[in-house]
Formats: C-alpha cells, structure tokens, sequence
C-alpha cells in the first residue's frame, strides 16, 4: 500500500514537472494569451494552413531572410544608377542583402534589407533605425522582373528617410506593437509634448495570419483538443453568421483604401465587428470618385451594379480568402454566370469581336480590365519616366474596347 502511494507520488512529481517544461516551451503570442497561433491551427486544418502558408497574405510582411527577397541574386542586374558618379547596389554579404550607396566607386552607406513588404506584384523592404523601419529606396517589380525606385521614392538621388510606420503593419501584419518613447532631452525642450513611436521587433506577427482574420482562436483550440468528438466548431466566430456589411468589413479593413479617419487601431478589429466603429471613410458608400485600382477593391466593387442590385455580393463570392487570385480567369466567369445566366445582351460587334465560347470565358477580361493605379508609380534607372502599377479593376462595368 504504501509502495503504491509513493508511486502515486512519484506519477504526480512526474507529469507536474513535464507540465512545467512544456509550460516554458510553450507558444507566447505578442498579442496575449487568447491567441495560439498558425501553427497551432496545422493539427486539425491541415487544408486551410496549407493553402495559406502559400498565400499573398502570409507572406504580405516576413523577416528578410535570404529565400524571402524576391530578385535571383546569382545571375542579373541588381544596381541602380543615379547619375554618373552615383549608383546603389545590392549585395550579399555573409547571410543578409544590403541596399549599398557608393559615390564615385566609394562606398557611403549601407542599409541591411531587414522586413520585406508583399509578394505578388512588387515587394518593398525596410531597415531598422532607432527602433523604427525606415523603406529602401529601390523595390522589386515582378512586371519588369527587376529593381526601381520604390513607390514615391525620387529617380536622380538616393533617399533613406522615408519612415514606414505603424499603419503600414496594421494592413500587412498581425501584430506590431509600439511605445511612446521620450525624445532626448534637447529637443524635448523645444515642444515638451514630443512623444516618439517606436515599433517594438518583438511584438511583430509577419503576415496575415489566420487569427487576424478569425479573431483569437486559443480557447477554440483548447476547446477542440479536449473535446475531440464534438464536430461543432466552438469559441470561435463564424462567417456564416456574420451578415453582409460585417462580411464586407472583415475584408474592407484592408482592401477599403485609407484615406478616412482612424478613430481605432486595426490591429483591434475582430470578424463581426463594424469598421465604421475603427475607420470612418470621408466617403459615402453611393460615392462616384474614382477609386484606386490599389488598396481599395471594396469600393470599386461597391460602385458595381452587380453589388448594388443583387443581395449577395461580396469578395468570398469570387475568392477563397485562403488562397491567392486565382489566375485562371475562366473560373470567375462560371462565377459570373451563376447569376447572368442567360439573355446577356451583347450586341452583334462585341459578339465579332470573339467566338461564343471564347467570350463565354472571358467576362472578366472585358469587364474587370486592368487598369494603372494613381497612387502607386515607378521610375526605372536611368530613366526619366514613370512607369505604371496596374491592377484589375473591381468596378464590375461596361468598359469600351482597347
Ligand atoms: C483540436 C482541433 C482544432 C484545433 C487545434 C483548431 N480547430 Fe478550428 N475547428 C475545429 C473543429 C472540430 C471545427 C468544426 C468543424 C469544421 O468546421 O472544420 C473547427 C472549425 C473552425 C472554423 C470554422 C468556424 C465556422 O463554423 O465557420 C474556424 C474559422 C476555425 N476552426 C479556426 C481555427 C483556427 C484559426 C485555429 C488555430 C488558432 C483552429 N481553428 C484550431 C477543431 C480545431
Ligand atoms: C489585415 C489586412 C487584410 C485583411 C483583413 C484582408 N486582406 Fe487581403 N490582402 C492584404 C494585403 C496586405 C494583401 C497583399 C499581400 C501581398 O501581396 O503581399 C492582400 C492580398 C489579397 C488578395 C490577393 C492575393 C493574391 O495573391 O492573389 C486577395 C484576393 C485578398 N487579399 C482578398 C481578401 C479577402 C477576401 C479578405 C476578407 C476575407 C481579405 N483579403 C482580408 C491585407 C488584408
Ligand atoms: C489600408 C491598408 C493598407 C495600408 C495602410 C498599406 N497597405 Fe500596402 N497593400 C494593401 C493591400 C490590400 C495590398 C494588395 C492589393 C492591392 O495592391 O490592391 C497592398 C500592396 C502592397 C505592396 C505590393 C504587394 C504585392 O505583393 O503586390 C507593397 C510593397 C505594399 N503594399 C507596401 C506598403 C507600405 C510600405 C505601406 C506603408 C507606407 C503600406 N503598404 C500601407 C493594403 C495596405
Ligand atoms: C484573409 C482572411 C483569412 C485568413 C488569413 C484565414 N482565413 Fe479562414 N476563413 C476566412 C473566411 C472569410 C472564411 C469563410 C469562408 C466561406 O464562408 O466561404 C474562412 C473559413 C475558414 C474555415 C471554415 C471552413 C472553410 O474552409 O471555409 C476554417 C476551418 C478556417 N477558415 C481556418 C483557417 C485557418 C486555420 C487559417 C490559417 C492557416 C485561416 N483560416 C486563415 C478568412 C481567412
Ligand atoms: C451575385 C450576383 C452577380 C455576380 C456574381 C455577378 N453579377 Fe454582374 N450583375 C448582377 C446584377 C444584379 C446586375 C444588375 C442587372 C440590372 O441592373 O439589370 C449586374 C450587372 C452587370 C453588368 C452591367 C453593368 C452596367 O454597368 O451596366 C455587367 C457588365 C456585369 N454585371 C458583368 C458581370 C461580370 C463580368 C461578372 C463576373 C466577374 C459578374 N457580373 C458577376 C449580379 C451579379
Ligand atoms: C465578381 C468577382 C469578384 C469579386 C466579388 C471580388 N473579386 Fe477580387 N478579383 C477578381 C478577379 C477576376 C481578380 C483578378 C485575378 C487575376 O487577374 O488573376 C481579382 C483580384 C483580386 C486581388 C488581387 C489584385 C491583383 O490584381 O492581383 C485582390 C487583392 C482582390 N481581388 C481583393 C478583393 C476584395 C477585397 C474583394 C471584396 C471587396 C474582392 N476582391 C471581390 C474577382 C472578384
Ligand atoms: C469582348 C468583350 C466582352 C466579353 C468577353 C464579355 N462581355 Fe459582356 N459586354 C461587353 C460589352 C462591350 C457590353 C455592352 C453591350 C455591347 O456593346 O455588347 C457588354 C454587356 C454586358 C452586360 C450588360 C448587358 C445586359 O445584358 O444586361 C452584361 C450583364 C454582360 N456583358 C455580362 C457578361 C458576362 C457574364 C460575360 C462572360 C460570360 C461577358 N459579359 C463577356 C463586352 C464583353
């Protein structure tokens, strides 16, 4: 008896300690601890984890560790030339890229590409300086599979001031967190009110992962590892419940443009809640502007009449939101024809223009044409001109033929 409550003991000694270590190990979101992160999500949805860790959203910030910086750094030209006596470069050295400013073969100053920005059609990348990231002045185009300046950046001289702040990771990461630090005490004397934001490294989530979109997930987890037979999803939120504009929202966080009021990080918005509650666009929903092709794919596609006059449009109608644009343009148009069944009126020269069959699969070419965005430009080296972003527009109309 008593050799069995020693072993008792011993049992309890044992899985307490295991406990603890497993404690230490754990996972520690920045966010808190009603979060468990991806990785905890792999072990029961294996399907969604795998289509997104492949995804533009995942990738929409990351460390910029060599495999993660777009550009073949073996072969190709990866210099920027200013003018004659100045040129950037980009280089190698030991297991980190660095943005290299020489003047007259000289080397004045070297920037680490430290955070990278988007994947899909261009990529930006930034470096710490006193606890903040600053862009590099040239960024990687897939369009022209090479180096130009970064969007807004000046072609005849190199530029390593523009700070990327904390809004830019609330639309391209999970997470960042920052603190007011007081500004030395010189210029703290000329405007005592002189707060600085620092972002701290520590609290960056890289990418959109799936609790900035589904909310914290650590209590549903929890819920389901010791529950297993229930098939219910519990304490999580879903979709299916949401109604139409907090469907629309969950989206419009980022794809809705920014040039409103804040009045709420976004970091704070969770699926269900009301943007206008985070962000007030200065615009009406019935707005006639013309829309960047940028950023701002809810109110393009607000301004369709496929959107006004039907119940059920909005972007998971056409996108798996775990998986990228699909580029096979003929399977948005079986999405179109779910609701233009029949009877579309095509008058007699659009329908020369292309056989039944070709134009039966191409609706989006015709209707969603790509278009250049205002917002975003770039100059070439040794280029004066600037050269277009384009984007497909989600201003679902009648557009004249190219
Ligand atoms: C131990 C298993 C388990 C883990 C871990 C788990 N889930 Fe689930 N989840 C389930 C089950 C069971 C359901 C209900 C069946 C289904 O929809 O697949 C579910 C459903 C969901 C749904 C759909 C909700 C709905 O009704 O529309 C979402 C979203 C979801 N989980 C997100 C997550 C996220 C994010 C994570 C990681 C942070 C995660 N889950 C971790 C078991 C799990
Ligand atoms: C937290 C901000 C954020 C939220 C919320 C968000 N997105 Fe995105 N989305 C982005 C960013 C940033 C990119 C660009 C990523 C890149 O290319 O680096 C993007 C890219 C995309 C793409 C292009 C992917 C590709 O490679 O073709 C689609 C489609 C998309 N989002 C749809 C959605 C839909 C649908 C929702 C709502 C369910 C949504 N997004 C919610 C920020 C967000
Ligand atoms: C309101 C949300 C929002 C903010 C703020 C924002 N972005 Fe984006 N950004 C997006 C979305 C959405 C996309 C992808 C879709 C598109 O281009 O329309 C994108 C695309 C990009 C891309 C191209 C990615 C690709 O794969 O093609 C880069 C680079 C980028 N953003 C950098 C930045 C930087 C740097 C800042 C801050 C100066 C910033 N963004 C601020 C939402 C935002
Ligand atoms: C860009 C936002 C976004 C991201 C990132 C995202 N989800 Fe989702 N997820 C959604 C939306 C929106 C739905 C509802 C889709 C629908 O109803 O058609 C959904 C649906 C689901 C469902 C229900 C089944 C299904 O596939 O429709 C599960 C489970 C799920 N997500 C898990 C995850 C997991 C796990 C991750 C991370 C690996 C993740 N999601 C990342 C937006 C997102
Ligand atoms: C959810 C249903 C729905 C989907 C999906 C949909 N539409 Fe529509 N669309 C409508 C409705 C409703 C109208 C308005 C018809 C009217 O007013 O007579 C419309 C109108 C249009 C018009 C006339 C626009 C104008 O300005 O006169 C075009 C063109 C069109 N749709 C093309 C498309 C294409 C291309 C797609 C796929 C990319 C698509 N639609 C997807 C419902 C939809
Ligand atoms: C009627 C169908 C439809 C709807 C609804 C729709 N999209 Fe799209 N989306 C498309 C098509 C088509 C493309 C282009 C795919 C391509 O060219 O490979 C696209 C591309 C995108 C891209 C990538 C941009 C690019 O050019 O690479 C983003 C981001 C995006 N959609 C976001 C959204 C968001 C956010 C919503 C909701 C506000 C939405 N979409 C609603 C059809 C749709
Ligand atoms: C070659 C370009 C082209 C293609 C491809 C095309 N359309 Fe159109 N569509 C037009 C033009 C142009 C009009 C205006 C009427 C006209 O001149 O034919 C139009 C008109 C429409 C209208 C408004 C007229 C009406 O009947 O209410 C709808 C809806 C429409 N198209 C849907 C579609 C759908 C769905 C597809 C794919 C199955 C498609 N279109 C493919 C060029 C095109």
């Amino acid at each position: 008896m008593k050799k069995l409550r020693i072993l008792f003991a011993i049992t309890v000694l044992a899985v307490f300690l295991s406990n603890c270590t497993n404690k230490s190990d754990e996972y520690i979101d920045p966010r808190g601890t009603d979060y468990a992160g991806s990785e905890s999500c792999i072990q029961c949805h294996q399907t969604q984890y795998d289509m997104a860790l492949k995804s533009s959203h995942f990738r929409a910030t990351a460390p910029a560790l060599l495999g993660n910086v777009l550009g073949d750094f073996d072969k190709g030209n990866h210099t920027f030339i200013y003018d004659k006596n100045t040129k950037l470069a980009i280089e190698k050295r030991n297991d980190s890229l660095y943005q290299v400013l020489y003047k007259n073969g000289k080397e004045v100053e070297a920037h680490p590409f430290d955070i990278v920005f988007g994947a899909k059609h261009a990529q930006t990348s930034v470096y710490w300086r006193d606890g903040n990231t600053y862009e590099l002045p040239i960024s990687y185009y897939h369009s022209i599979k090479g180096w130009a300046t970064s969007p807004g950046f000046p072609a005849d001289k190199p530029y390593f001031d523009r700070m990327v702040v904390k809004d830019c990771y609330s639309c391209h990461a999970s997470n960042a967190s920052s603190r007011n630090v007081e500004q030395n005490s010189a210029e703290k004397n000329v405007m005592s009110m002189d707060v600085e934001d620092v972002i701290d490294p520590k609290t960056i989530v890289y990418g959109i992962d799936c609790e900035r979109c589904h909310g914290p997930a650590k209590k549903h987890a929890e819920f389901h590892l010791k529950n297993p037979n229930v098939k219910v999803a519990n304490s999580i939120t879903s979709f299916k419940t949401l109604n139409k504009q907090q469907r629309l929202d969950a989206c419009a966080l980022c794809h809705g443009g920014n040039d409103g009021m804040k009045m709420k990080s976004r970091f704070d918005f969770k699926p269900g809640n009301n943007l206008s509650e985070f962000y007030r666009s200065t615009r009406s929903i019935t707005d006639t502007a013309t829309f960047d092709v940028h950023g701002n794919q809810f109110r393009l596609m607000a301004q369709s009449k496929c959107f006004i006059n039907s119940e059920k449009m909005d972007c998971i109608t056409c996108h798996n939101p775990h998986e990228n644009a699909s580029k096979n343009l003929a399977s948005y148009s079986k999405i179109c024809m779910s609701c233009h069944q029949s009877g579309i009126k095509h008058s007699d020269k659009t329908l020369k223009t292309m056989s039944g069959s070709l134009l039966a699969s191409n609706c989006v070419e015709c209707h969603m044409p790509k278009k250049s965005s205002g917002a975003i430009k770039f100059q070439l080296s040794d280029s004066k001109q600037l050269s277009n972003y384009i984007l497909r527009t989600h201003k679902i109309g009648i557009y004249p033929a190219k």
